[in-house]
């Protein structure tokens, strides 16, 4: 059992907590780094929490030598898809300078693991679904290209260097912890599970789904829905991996299940007990039609798996929804 701490960047975010939560319920201790920006202190628990900036060599280095830090979880990134194409300059200097500096700051300073915070988006339209980590990178936003070259420079540092790290391709990221206790911000997403909660929940802003017209089972898109409790294990599963040996490599994090636009709907109608309505409207510009995950390498590499499907998420991301819901009430 490792006794020094790992180094979470963005672990105040979504992701990101629920797998410090993981990794405390793995033995682990956890230093999160993160600004604060998007992330929520109340959602770290008990971890120690550093306000900082991953770009901050100064300071990562400090935490590393101070701490003995060996391994490090980067999630700390911007990724709104729309915004990034807004703003690329935003996002090409947070999400790849940041990380330029995060790596070659920690390496300097001992680290010799790292898990990073891919997307399936850095293969745009899948040639074939299910998606293999073969599949040649296509970004088709600023966000997925972000993803895409820290993706390289973490291939090259682990040919050239003992930083060894596991990129973790994620799927659609959706639902909650199945106690309630944190979950998914909804104040600015554009994501579906989130939006249609929200549409329900406070009427509005109205739901729209993009696009009826796809080449699938009722001509709305098929995604790779996973919850994120599961996500979260897929870290711990890859810091052992590399801690056992294991070399550089990517590795997709879905269910293998895809489920279109509309199954989506009518699982949270199922939960909330009542209709949800909607607007068929055009497509979304850049929207692949079907993407799942092939997810042999990560049951062969990591030894992990989904455990929770489409009802796990809908019911959780309810749970915690509801809650915001009566929060934000006068
Ligand atoms: C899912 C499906 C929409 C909203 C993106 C990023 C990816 C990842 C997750 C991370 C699509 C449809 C959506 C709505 C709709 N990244 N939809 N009405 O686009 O698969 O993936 O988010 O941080 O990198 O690309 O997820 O949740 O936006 O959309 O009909 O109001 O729901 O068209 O088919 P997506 P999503």
């Amino acid at each position: 059992m490792r006794t020094t701490p790992v180094l979470v960047t963005g672990g105040a975010g979504y992701i990101g907590s629920h797998t410090v939560r993981a990794l405390h319920a793995a033995g682990r201790d956890v230093v999160v780094l993160d600004t604060l920006e998007h992330g929520d202190r109340a959602a770290v628990s008990d971890a120690e929490l550093v306000v900082g900036d991953v770009a901050d060599q100064a300071l990562v280095t400090d935490l590393v030598r101070d701490h003995a830090i060996t391994e490090v979880v980067h999630f700390a990134a911007y990724k709104s898809v729309p915004e990034s194409m807004e703003q690329p300059g935003r996002y090409f200097d947070n999400n790849v300078g940041g990380s330029i500096a995060l790596v070659s700051a920690a390496r300097d300073a001992g680290v010799t693991s790292l898990v990073f915070s891919s997307s399936c988006s850095v293969v745009g339209n899948p040639p074939e679904v299910p998606v293999t980590e073969e599949a040649p990178l296509d970004p088709e936003s600023v966000y997925a290209e972000t993803k895409a070259m820290v993706e390289r420079l973490l291939a090259w540092t682990g040919r050239t260097t003992d930083l060894q790290s596991v990129s973790l391709r994620y799927f659609n990221a959706a639902g909650a912890a199945m106690d309630g206790s944190i979950g998914e911000d909804w104040s600015s997403t554009t994501n579906l599970v989130p939006l249609v909660m929200r549409s329900v929940l406070t009427g509005s802003p109205p739901l729209q789904v993009f696009g009826t017209d796809y080449p699938t089972r009722d001509g709305t898109c098929i995604r790779d829905y996973i919850h994120v409790d599961d996500l979260a294990r897929a870290h711990v599963a890859a810091l052992d991996w590399l801690d056992e040996g294991g070399r550089t490599t990517v590795v997709n994090v879905g269910t293998g299940v895809g489920s279109t636009v509309r199954e989506v709907i009518a699982a949270i109608a199922d939960v909330a007990g009542r209709d949800v309505d909607y607007e068929e409207v055009g497509r979304r510009p850049g929207d692949p039609a079907a993407t799942w995950a092939a997810n042999d390498r990560a049951r062969d590499l990591l030894g992990w798996e989904a455990t929770m499907g489409l009802p796990e998420i809908v019911a959780s991301a309810w749970s915690w929804f509801s809650r915001l819901a009566e929060e934000s009430q006068p």
